[in-house]
């Protein structure tokens, strides 16, 4: 009889317009622990992953790049799947969104919606963010016209388009987030999107006219010119790597739902509303449960080429080890928050998290086992000498288990440490060291029973970490000679059985500590790259279009000018900037006393600076600037040239 559970995890697909990064690796490598652990249980285990290869994104892309679009697809896809191999990600199918297979499943999944009635047609008219390939609406828009998700400027659209019933939806959403409290995880996320839902759902544009890099309409609905909206289309991999719509042929729909999927905080409105909104339609089951974790920036800011300062996570598994990087990635920020990444705190945790903590409590069983024993170590005494220990060890063991489940990873691997700190403290406060030379034969024995206690600790953390780092622990395991499997798992950490007898086999350090030497290596190459970087862009004397675009300039009406009592340079100029109620006009003052006189500015219009951090200058607040040029005759405002809206964007 077979009661194994079929367990379905799924990372993102990601898109393929540039390479892998931190952010990516972690999204991957935590999908990659839970499914690890899942099959180390005993579950029948399916982990998918692959990439998001349509829409007009990828397109631009391409085209950027002067090469086909398929080709380019390509190139790019393999590259994600080689650096999962690389990594020993151990998924068990890679979809792309160009298989033949899933654009016949999204085209099925189309028929039914629309048979359903869940689908019309329409014109769309808004904002599009091709970033993010999210529609907009005006109110939703940041300054009007900047993508509320990445900040980027949203492209006006208007095309023919079918449109997906979302707002029929909004109520049955709601409710299964309130039948499934643990369908959205960390509650803080599923907040925010049970607000955003509250706040009301408007039709979704699902397919769209004005390119056509896309997975195209059912040949039934005759309609040549349209190509599926990409995120309906990307969000059914999920259901087309199990073989929805292939007619049973090597399905795989018995592992669906899926039971947890993985993603970053970037695409949780896709996730945990379009894509329940989706199988709603179809009548297929809803995940079990969305982990949403936080954003990995470098240095507090946003990773990005132009700045130069994208982590790249192939460079740390080959400085560090890929072991010590996944440790250090679930251990560093609890799941949900966002991280900053640095060496510093990587070292930090590698020198004293695993070599010390984990490596060098293995190197002492190792030592003394071997020293006093000869390697081989038996006590059927353990719970006897340690009893308070192995119930400590028990609590950990438990709540570790729940933090996993509920995906709280760091708490997780915190309990984890609770044990091996027990095995640590127990050790400085037995000295087996002083024990050893008794000639009492029951401090041998306890020394014996010592030995066998840490080898049974040690055996406890290893099946639990081996989904973490399972390159190491297959090597701590062999130390203690004991298999990390699932009847292991099953005597161990669900039995919580003690194991008497352990012949201990010498192995090479675990975790060597990094050397000073690398960290001061690094430090020296990060400021050379980053100065390397900043001096090319300052010859080439270019930014990038981000970097423009992070000045907001406004236009705006000069409806006062005051002087600035004992300044000859400065003025007090309020400009009106546009009908918004909370902030009608802007202060700023600005350095133009010499060159114009207070009157002929009253109803001057003016371009300046809408977000410069606020100064104090002799007093006076300036909550921006005014733009002028300047040559040999002076200072020059610069104006729109016709009469132009007051804060209208300058760009
Ligand atoms: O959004 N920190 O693909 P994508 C943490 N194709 N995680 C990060 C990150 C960072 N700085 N940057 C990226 C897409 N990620 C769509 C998904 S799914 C049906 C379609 C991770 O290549 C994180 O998991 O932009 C995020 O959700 C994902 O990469 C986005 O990858
Ligand atoms: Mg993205």
């Amino acid at each position: 009889m077979s009661c194994k559970k079929k367990i379905f995890i799924t990372t993102p697909i990601y898109y393929v317009n540039g390479d892998a990064h931190i952010g990516h690796a972690y999204t991957t490598i935590i999908a990659d622990t839970l499914a690890r652990h899942s099959r180390l249980i005993g579950e029948d285990t399916f982990f998918l992953t692959g990439t998001d290869e349509h829409g007009q994104k990828i397109e631009n892309s391409a085209k950027a790049n002067n090469m086909d679009t398929q080709k380019y697809v390509d190139a790019i896809s393999v590259k994600f799947k080689n650096l999962w191999d690389e990594f020993d990600i151990s998924y068990d199918k890679f979809i792309r969104t160009t298989d033949d297979e899933h654009k016949l499943a999204v085209q099925k999944a189309f028929l039914k919606m629309y048979e359903k009635g869940d689908i019309y047609k329409d014109t769309y008219e808004g904002n599009y963010c091709i970033s993010c390939e999210s529609f907009w609406t005006k109110i939703q828009l940041i300054d009007e016209e900047g993508c509320p998700d990445c900040g980027k400027p949203t492209s006006i659209v208007k095309e023919e388009s079918y449109f997906f019933r979302l707002s029929n939806y909004q109520d049955k959403i709601l409710k299964w987030y309130k039948d499934n409290p643990k369908a959205i995880l960390p509650q803080s996320k599923a907040n925010e999107m049970i607000n955003f839902v509250k706040g009301g759902l408007e039709d979704l544009s699902i397919s769209r006219t004005s390119f056509s890099w896309g997975v195209k309409l059912p040949d039934s609905m005759n309609e040549p010119k349209h190509v599926m909206y990409v995120w309906l289309d990307a969000l059914m991999n999920y259901a087309s790597a199990c073989g929805y719509g292939l007619d049973g042929k090597d399905s795989k729909m018995d592992f669906f739902p899926p039971y947890v999927q993985v993603i970053g905080k970037d695409i949780s409105r896709f996730h945990t509303i379009f894509w329940p909104a989706f199988l709603m339609s179809l009548d297929l089951p809803l995940p079990k449960h969305i982990g949403i974790h936080g954003w990995w920036t470098k240095d507090g800011a946003k990773m990005s080429k132009s700045v130069g300062n994208v982590v790249d996570p192939k460079e740390i598994a080959d400085t560090y080890g890929i072991d010590e990087f996944r440790y250090f990635l679930l251990r560093e920020v609890p799941f949900g928050s966002d991280g900053d990444f640095s060496h510093k705190a990587l070292i930090s945790r590698i020198n004293s998290d695993l070599a010390n903590d984990l490596g060098n409590l293995l190197n002492r069983l190792m030592g003394m086992s071997e020293k006093y024993f000869n390697s081989h170590i038996s006590s059927n005494k353990v719970s006897d000498y340690y009893k308070e220990q192995i119930h400590q060890s028990n609590k950990f063991l438990e709540n570790a288990k729940e933090c996993l489940y509920n995906l709280q990873l760091n708490r997780f691997l915190e309990n984890i440490w609770g044990i091996l700190d027990i095995a640590n403290k127990t050790i400085t406060a037995d000295e087996p060291w002083v024990l050893i030379k008794s000639e009492k034969e029951e401090d041998k024995q306890r020394v014996m029973a010592l030995l066998v206690l840490l080898a049974n600790l040690l055996n406890r953390c290893n099946l639990m970490l081996e989904c973490v780092m399972p390159h190491k622990i297959k090597t701590a395991s062999k130390c203690l000679g004991v298999d990390i499997d699932t009847k292991n798992y099953k005597n161990t950490i669900e039995n919580l059985e003690l194991i008497e007898e352990f012949t201990i086999t010498k192995i090479d350090s675990l975790f060597p500590k990094v050397d000073k030497e690398i960290i001061e290596q690094l430090d020296k190459k990060a400021e050379n790259e980053q100065a390397n970087k900043k001096q090319e862009l300052a010859n080439e004397g270019v930014i990038t279009i981000d970097e423009f675009f992070a000045t907001k300039l406004k236009v705006g009406t000069i409806i006062e000018a005051k002087e600035v009592p004992k300044s000859s340079k400065l003025l007090i100029v309020q400009i009106k900037q546009q009908d918004n109620e909370k902030e009608p006009t802007r202060q700023v003052v600005a350095g133009i006393k010499e060159y114009y006189k207070r009157d002929d500015l009253i109803g001057k219009q003016v371009c300046f600076v809408a977000n410069l951090k606020p100064a104090k200058l002799m007093g006076h607040v300036s909550n921006g600037m005014i733009l002028c040029a300047k040559d040999k005759d002076g200072l020059s405002i610069i104006s729109p040239d016709r009469p132009t809206q007051d804060g209208s964007i300058v760009r």
